[in-house]
């Protein structure tokens, strides 16, 4: 399969569509939480940064498909944008439903929506990496009840969907005009990877005024106990590949944050705090 011809594109954007799973958030098996279960959801300090996220995301990618010429590409793109927008409405269901209190959130459209869509697809492949990790870290933890662990399990299913989609379209896109042939690990891809890194790194660390605090770390820790970053870079590891498997051997995979994520885990068991 050669990578961005129009079989490639087929596959790509067939492979998504077809992942497509039907649902409505308020139809969703959500269990009746009280007492403790119902405090530990209420106190996870992220709700208000996934939904931002999502609400974001959701019109932002539906316009990315106004704009694109070829119409199958625009299909599966607009379907992205119906899947972050129901992942936005799922998010709102469970606020709603267990009255979490959440500061309130703002939607505007970025400038250039393309633009917006690749920065955005680049931050998704590196932070589902690690949301793959620390969600199956909290899982096994038990603290939280399994009901809500499936239907935020399909959640994360669909973004294993929307990574696997956004870097063959992107490498495809690259090829098409010309502007790289490896296009995964050309320096574009390592540019925009550097700067999804240091957005998320101004999310765990409090550099990023409004969205500060290190609520990745604080939610996790509600979960787990003795988290440390090897822990969460191995559980990464193994979840990531396990996500990744069903997907056609023909479609790139983002294969950049695991390996440097390999590349950093013996480093990381030889440190004090690691
Ligand atoms: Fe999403
Ligand atoms: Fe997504």
């Amino acid at each position: 399969m050669q990578v961005g011809s129009e079989a490639h594109k087929e596959l790509y954007c067939r492979a998504f569509l077809e992942g497509h799973r039907k649902y409505e958030p308020e139809d969703l098996p959500w269990p009746d939480l009280q007492g403790d279960d119902l405090k530990l959801i209420q106190g996870i300090p992220f709700w208000d940064h996934a939904l931002q996220a999502e609400a974001d995301a959701g019109p932002m990618v539906k316009a990315c498909a106004e704009v694109a010429t070829d119409p199958l590409i625009r299909e599966a793109l607009a379907l992205q944008g119906y899947e972050e927008e129901r992942h936005g409405r799922t998010i709102q269901h469970m606020i709603d439903r267990y009255e979490i209190e959440i500061n309130e959130i703002h939607v505007e459209m970025p400038p250039n929506v393309e633009e917006a869509f690749i920065d955005f697809g680049f931050e998704e492949c590196l932070d589902s990496f690690g949301a793959f990790g620390l969600f199956e870290l909290a899982r096994r933890s038990q603290l939280v009840p399994r009901e809500l662990f499936e239907i935020f399990d399909q959640v994360m299913q669909e973004e294993a969907h929307h990574i696997v989609f956004f870097i063959n379209w992107f490498a495809h896109r690259q090829i098409n005009r010309g502007l790289v042939a490896g296009a995964t690990v050309g320096p574009k891809a390592a540019w925009h990877y550097a700067k999804a890194l240091s957005k998320l790194g101004g999310i765990f660390f409090g550099g990023d005024s409004d969205e500060g605090e290190d609520f990745v770390v604080t939610g996790a820790a509600a979960f787990v106990d003795n988290l440390t970053p090897s822990l969460v870079l191995e559980t990464s590891l193994t979840e990531n590949e396990r996500r990744l498997a069903g997907f056609d051997r023909d479609l790139l995979r983002p294969n950049f944050v695991p390996r440097v994520a390999r590349t950093m885990l013996p480093v990381l068991k030889l440190l004090p705090f690691g």
